[in-house]
C-alpha cells in the first residue's frame, strides 16, 4: 500500500477509537444527569466507533500492511447540557467526515482501487452519522427546558439497539 495512504489509514483507526472514547465520556456525563436512555445511545455509538476502527484494523491486516496503534487521547466528561453533548457530537462527526473524505481521495490519488472501494462504505456511513446527530439536535431545539419532553426523548433514544 502507498505509504501516505497507509499512514492515513492508521490515523483513521486512532480517530475511530478516539470517537468511541469521546462518546463514552459523553455517556458518563449523561448517566450523571440520569438521562439513561441518552447514555445508552452514546454507549452504542461508542461500540459502533470501535467497530469502525476494527474494520480498518482487519482490512490492513488482510492487505498485509503494518498496523500502528497510537495512543488514544483522553476525552472530556464535562459538558454544560445535553444540547452541548449533541452539538459536540455533530461537530465531531463533521470532523470525521472530512477525514474520511480526505482518506478516500488519498486512496484514489494512489490508484488503490481496492482501498477506494473499501472506504466507500465509510463515506456513506458518515452521511448517516451526521444525520442522526442533526436529528437529535433538531428535537432538542423543540424541547428547550421542557423536562417531560426531555424524558420522552431520553426514552426514545434508550430504545436504540
Ligand atoms: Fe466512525
Ligand atoms: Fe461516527
Amino acid at each position: 500500500m502507498d505509504k501516505k495512504l497507509l499512514k492515513a489509514m492508521n490515523e483513521q483507526i486512532n480517530k475511530e477509537m478516539f470517537s468511541a472514547y469521546l462518546y463514552l465520556g459523553m455517556a458518563v456525563y449523561l448517566e450523571k444527569k440520569t438521562l439513561l436512555g441518552c447514555s445508552k445511545w452514546m454507549q452504542l455509538q461508542a461500540k459502533e466507533e470501535m467497530e469502525h476502527a476494527m474494520k480498518i484494523f482487519h482490512y490492513l491486516l488482510e492487505r498485509g500492511c503494518e498496523v500502528e496503534l497510537d495512543a488514544i487521547a483522553k476525552p472530556s466528561v464535562d459538558y454544560s447540557s445535553v444540547k452541548d453533548v449533541f452539538q459536540k457530537t455533530l461537530k465531531h462527526e463533521q470532523f470525521v467526515t472530512a477525514s474520511i473524505n480526505k482518506l478516500y481521495e488519498t486512496a484514489v490519488a494512489a490508484n488503490d482501487n481496492a482501498a477506494g472501494i473499501f472506504l466507500q462504505w465509510f463515506v456513506a456511513e458518515q452521511v448517516e452519522e451526521e444525520s442522526h446527530a442533526s436529528e437529535i439536535l433538531g428535537q432538542l431545539d423543540y424541547i428547550k427546558d421542557d423536562s417531560p419532553a426531555m424524558l420522552m426523548l431520553d426514552k426514545a433514544l434508550g430504545a436504540r439497539t
